[in-house]
C-alpha cells in the first residue's frame, strides 16, 4: 500500500439527489439492502486511513453521520449549499486545510457511484503521475453523463449533457466522476472554477486540464431508474459469485440477496428465492422456488420446498421442510426432521427424526425424538397473558387434530388420542385422549321436504 501513504480521499454526498424524487437523501437509498454510501465508504477503507477521509454531506449530514458512527475518526464536512461538485471538494479542501494532515494526492470519490471496481481504483492510483488521472468508460448509453473531450488522443476536458453540442453528445466515453487530484495544485484550480453552464453549477470537471484514460465499468446512480438498473447488475455478480462456488442456479437472474451468504457445494437454488441477512449452507442443499430465507443456516442435504417463510432459524442435515412451512425465530430443527405444509413453528426445538407434517403450530416447545405430531395439532401457549411451554417426550404420538395447553409436559411414548384437549401430564407409554362417547341415533330420521314444488 506504498501509493497509498499520503492519500486522501474525498467522498461527495451532499447532492440533493432531486432525480429519486425521495425524502431519503440519495445516497441512503438502499442497494442489494445496503445503502449506496456504504458501498464508496467501504471501498474508500481499503485504500486510506479513516483519519484522512472527508465525506460531504449536505442537510441531511446529521442523519448519515448517525448512520455511520462507528467509524470515528472520519471527517464529516458540511455544504450548505449544492453549488456544485467543484464547490462540495471546496468545502472538504477548506477543512482539510484548517486540519494538521499532510496529503500529496486525493481521490475523489461520488457517493451515487457505488459500484466502481476496487482493482479499478488500484490502479489509476498506481499510475505514475503528478497530473489529474481520471477514470473513464465507454458506455453503450452516455445519456446524462459527462462526455470526455480529446484532441489528438489527449484529454483536454469534459462536457456535461446539458452543455454539450450535437457532436459532443455523440460520445460515448464519458466521465465516471472518480479522479485523483495532486495536492497543493487542487487547491486553485478548484478556487478557478466559474458557473457559467446550463446549471449555474461549479462543476468539478472543469479542472480536467491532462488525464489519464483507463477503463472500468461504473454506473451513476441518479434515478430510481438507475438504482435498479445498478441493483440488476449487482444482483448478477451475487449470483456469478454463487455458481462460482459450486452453487447451481435455475436463474441467473432470478434470485435475490441482500446479505451474505456463505456456501458449500452442490446446492441447487430454483427461482425466486429472496436472501436476507447472514446465511449459511452445507452441502447438497435444495431450495425450491419462492422461499424466504432470512438469518438461516442449513447444514448438509435439507431440502426447502417451495414458499416456505424462514427466519432466524437452524435446521440440521438430512431435513425436508414446507411447502408453504413458516419458521418463525429461534427454532432449532435437528437432523432428520419433516416439517410439512402449513405447519408455524416458533421459538421450539424439534429433535431428530421427528414429524410435523401438515396444518400445525408449535410455539415455545421442546420436541423430543421420533415424535409424530397429527395434523392439526395446536401448541396453545397464550393463555391472553403470558405465553408457556410445551414440552413433549421422545416417541411421543399426538393424534390429529389435538389441542396441548400449555404449560403442559407429555411423557416418552405417550399416545394422544386424536380430537383430545390436553391440560394436564399425559403419561408415558400410556394412551391420553378426552372425547365425548360416540353414540348412534338408529331411530332418527331425516327430514322431508315439505312442499315438493319448491
Ligand atoms: C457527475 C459529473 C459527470 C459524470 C457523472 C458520473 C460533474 C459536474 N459531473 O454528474 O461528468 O459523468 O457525475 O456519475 O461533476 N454533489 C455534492 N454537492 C453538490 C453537487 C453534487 O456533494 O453541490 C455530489 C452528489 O451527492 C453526488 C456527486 O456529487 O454524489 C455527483 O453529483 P451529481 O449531481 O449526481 O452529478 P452528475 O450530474 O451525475
Ligand atoms: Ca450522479
Amino acid at each position: 500500500m506504498d501509493h497509498n501513504s499520503k492519500l486522501g480521499i474525498v467522498i461527495l454526498a451532499a447532492g440533493q439527489g432531486t432525480r429519486m424524487k425521495s425524502k431519503t437523501p440519495k445516497v441512503l437509498h438502499n442497494l442489494a439492502g445496503k445503502p449506496l454510501l456504504s458501498y464508496v465508504l467501504e471501498k474508500a477503507k481499503t485504500l486510506a486511513d479513516e483519519e484522512n477521509i472527508f465525506i460531504v454531506c449536505g442537510s441531511n449530514k446529521d442523519k448519515i453521520q448517525k448512520l455511520y458512527q462507528n467509524y470515528k475518526k472520519i471527517n464529516w464536512v458540511y455544504q450548505e449549499k449544492q453549488l456544485g461538485t467543484a464547490h462540495s471538494l471546496q468545502q472538504a479542501l477548506e477543512q482539510l486545510k484548517k486540519s494538521k494532515l499532510k496529503l500529496d494526492k486525493l481521490l475523489v470519490l461520488y457517493a451515487d457511484v457505488p459500484l466502481v471496481n476496487i482493482n479499478d481504483l488500484n490502479q489509476l492510483l498506481d499510475i505514475n503521475s503528478n497530473n489529474i488521472k481520471l477514470l473513464t468508460i465507454v458506455a453503450d448509453n452516455p445519456y446524462g453523463l459527462g462526455r470526455i473531450i480529446r484532441n489528438n488522443n489527449k484529454i483536454t476536458g469534459i462536457i456535461e449533457e446539458k452543455d454539450a453540442n450535437k457532436e459532443q453528445k455523440l460520445l460515448k466515453e464519458i466521465n465516471t466522476g472518480i479522479a485523483v487530484y495532486p495536492v497543493p495544485e487542487i487547491f486553485k484550480w478548484v478556487d478557478q472554477v466559474d458557473n457559467n453552464n446550463s446549471q449555474k453549477e461549479y462543476y468539478l470537471t472543469d479542472v480536467i486540464k491532462i488525464a489519464v484514460k483507463d477503463f472500468i465499468a461504473v454506473q451513476g446512480v441518479n434515478s430510481r431508474y438507475q438504482l435498479q438498473l445498478a441493483e440488476r447488475y449487482l444482483q448478477k455478480i451475487l449470483a456469478y459469485n454463487l455458481l462460482e462456488q459450486g452453487v447451481s442456479l435455475a436463474d441467473i437472474d432470478k434470485i435475490e440477496i441482500r446479505g451474505n451468504i456463505k456456501t458449500g457445494i452442490d446446492n441447487y437454488i430454483d427461482i425466486n428465492n429472496v436472501f436476507i441477512g447472514n446465511i449459511e449452507l452445507g452441502d447438497n442443499c435444495i431450495i425450491e422456488p419462492n422461499c424466504y430465507l432470512k438469518n438461516v443456516k442449513l447444514s448438509n442435504n435439507v431440502v426447502i420446498k417451495a414458499n416456505s417463510y424462514l427466519e432466524n432459524v437452524s435446521i440440521e442435515s438430512n431435513c425436508n421442510i414446507g411447502p408453504f412451512a413458516r419458521l418463525r425465530p429461534e427454532t432449532i430443527i435437528k437432523s432428520n426432521s419433516q416439517i410439512g405444509n402449513f405447519v408455524e413453528i416458533k421459538k421450539s426445538i424439534i429433535n431428530k427424526f421427528s414429524k410435523i407434517n401438515h396444518l400445525s403450530y408449535i410455539g415455545d416447545s421442546i420436541i423430543g425424538e421420533r415424535v409424530n405430531i397429527g395434523a392439526g395439532t395446536i401448541t396453545c401457549n397464550y393463555d391472553g397473558v403470558n405465553k408457556h411451554q410445551t414440552v413433549i417426550e421422545d416417541g411421543a404420538f399426538i393424534g390429529s387434530n389435538s389441542s396441548l395447553i400449555a404449560p403442559v409436559v407429555i411423557e416418552k411414548n405417550a399416545t394422544v388420542g386424536a380430537g383430545s384437549i390436553i391440560s394436564k401430564l399425559a403419561p408415558k407409554d400410556s394412551l391420553t385422549l378426552t372425547r365425548a362417547k360416540q353414540k348412534t341415533i338408529s331411530s332418527w330420521k331425516r327430514p322431508e321436504k315439505k312442499d315438493q314444488n319448491k
